[in-house]
């Protein structure tokens, strides 16, 4: 396993050293390549009845509704946009509760065939047909639990493309990979391949979610981290799959993000790299959002847990600007 492994860093540090590049930091809303804040809650398969998700959509949609800078009640430019991705049952109902609101939904996640015999499995062109205008391709999620490969994430971002929605990919490490020290070359790996074939006309319309669950962490909360793996060892659930309340230092996140920015250089140029918005997801919380969005190169937030909470979602996607 540590011999694997050891291979496996030798091996991915080429593919980094490939896609470094001198780089300079952009900050959003600068002229040349501004960046809409966007804010995006991934209800995961939560909440349970479809009375509960409308509840919750009403409840955001009126705190919202209180709040100054979110493109809900201002159109001007640098507000934020925010989309929500429910569930399949409830994302018609949703859509009709937060689309007057000027919030979008999304689709946690297609299938990359058009249609045919693929029980319980759902196309690009039925999310769309629902009124999705997102779709999240790659979750960690999907990756760990359900085996999405590389190649189908792939299929899948340029379906979404091309039935005119938005991809938001999401790449980041694994608790393993964390540990092993090589989260920017699994970003990397992931982005050049999930984005193959995607033009540079078409990005666009890519957002980018580097979900970053332990980071830092490690480092600030170490005996923590101890008792949590300890106790989730014990429960057998899998440490690295949930939202944990530890959330990767402000720095070391946007470092990942201006990384990831150097990879798009690379396959695209310096437009592609400076313009494509990067959201920072893992546990973010109505305390932390501030300093993540203060950060140059961090676009907007994917919130899983929080965004089950109207308040906490609503302060969220109302961060104070600096
Ligand atoms: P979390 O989830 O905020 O609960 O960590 C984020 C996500 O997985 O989309």
């Amino acid at each position: 396993m540590k011999f694997s492994a050891a291979l496996l860093v030798a091996s991915l540090a080429a593919a980094v050293d490939a896609f470094s590049v001198q780089h300079a930091t952009t900050r959003v809303g600068t002229e040349m390549y501004a960046r809409q804040p966007i804010m995006a809650g991934n209800w995961k398969m939560n909440p349970s009845t479809e009375a509960d998700a409308l509840n919750l959509s009403t409840g955001f949609v009126a705190l919202l509704n209180e709040m100054e800078d979110t493109c809900a009640v201002d159109e001007s430019e640098g507000c934020t946009e925010v989309v929500l991705f429910p569930p399949f049952p409830f994302i018609s109902k949703v859509r009709d509760v937060v689309g007057p609101h000027g919030i979008s939904v999304g689709s946690q996640q297609i299938y990359y065939e058009d249609k045919g015999a693929f029980t319980g499995s759902v196309a690009a062109s039925m999310v769309k047909s629902v009124g999705c205008e997102y779709v999240l391709c790659g979750h960690s999620e999907r990756r760990t639990m359900f085996g999405d490969s590389d190649v189908n994430i792939n299929a899948k971002v340029r379906k979404t493309l091309e039935f005119g929605m938005k991809p938001i990919l999401c790449v980041g490490e694994t608790k393993d990979e964390f540990d092993l020290g090589i989260t920017k070359e699994v970003c990397a790996m992931q982005v050049s391949k999930d984005l193959a074939g995607v033009a540079k006309e078409q990005m666009k319309d890519v957002v980018i979610a580097c979900k970053l669950q332990l980071c830092c962490g490690i480092y600030c909360f170490y005996p923590v981290i101890i008792i949590i793996e300890t106790t989730l060892a014990v429960l057998d659930e899998p440490v690295w799959a949930i939202g944990t309340g530890l959330v990767c230092g402000n720095n070391e996140a946007n470092e990942i993000h201006k990384f990831i920015r150097t990879v798009l250089e690379k396959m695209y140029d310096k437009e592609v790299a400076e313009s494509t918005r990067i959201q920072y997801g893992g546990s973010v919380t109505p305390d932390s959002v501030d300093g993540l969005m203060a950060m140059s190169d961090i676009d907007g937030c994917l919130v899983g847990g929080a965004s089950l909470f109207a308040d906490k979602f609503a302060r969220i996607v109302n961060f104070k600007k600096q």
